[in-house]
């Protein structure tokens, strides 16, 4: 029977998606605190900026990275750069907390050794949204995306493997972590226009790490 002050009520529940995506609700929330002071420091370094896509639309939503790469891109195309392109410097590190995190979310779902070479920032104001869309500039087609949420909530699409496919839409709150890979890695996903609000930690954003294995 269940017990209300069993000392599993407040285990984080998992969802599974389907055959290699996973949620895992809450399993960032220890660590949101240290997560976000990374992305802080991160920023100084590394400023939030509006890429332009290859067709010359900025995007609405600001990134930036950390890591041995990071995602960029520009009329030129997508790209891994090893390099910021807005100060030629390195990418800042991944802070230790990034890398545990990632690491455990992707044991969790079933994929053991991950060692992501990026982690793509993304700040969304409110408007910003994310077309759908596939992860598909890694060499590696098989570890997973680890995308984990904080801040103001998000509705995040689901689709299929193709972009007509019908598409799911699924709330994600500040903790959540979502990991897809193995079968589906290519698997269409975007994030809807983020709805105003305030958050008590990140105010009016929602702030997104994806951690990628590159190479
Ligand atoms: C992404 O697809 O890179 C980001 C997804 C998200 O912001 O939840
Ligand atoms: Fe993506």
């Amino acid at each position: 029977m269940a017990c209300l002050f069993d000392s599993h009520a407040h285990e984080p529940l998992e969802e599974p998606l389907e055959d290699g995506a996973v949620i895992l609700r809450a399993f960032a929330l220890p660590y949101a605190q240290s997560l976000l002071s990374g992305v802080h420091q991160i920023a100084e370094a590394a400023p939030f900026r509006h890429l332009v896509t290859p067709g010359g639309y900025t995007m609405s939503v600001a990134m930036t990275n950390c890591g041995r790469v990071g995602w960029v891109s520009d009329r030129r195309g997508y790209r891994y750069d090893p390099s910021d392109p807005d100060t030629n410097l390195a990418w800042p590190a991944m802070p230790p907390a990034f890398v545990n995190l990632a690491k455990q979310s992707a044991a969790k779902a079933g994929f053991e050794a991950y060692d992501p070479d990026a982690c793509l920032i993304n700040r969304y104001a409110a408007g910003a949204k994310l077309g759908l869309h596939q992860d598909k500039d890694e060499n590696d087609q098989w570890a997973p995306i680890v995308s984990v949420s904080l801040g103001l909530p998000a509705t995040f699409l689901w689709g299929g493997r193709k972009r007509a496919d019908p598409v799911r839409r699924i709330r994600l709150e500040h903790g959540d972590v979502v990991v897809w890979g193995g079968p589906a890695r290519f698997v269409y996903h975007g994030v809807s226009p983020l709805k105003a609000g305030e958050h008590e930690i990140t105010g009016d954003a929602r702030i997104n790490l994806t951690f990628r294995k590159v190479f």
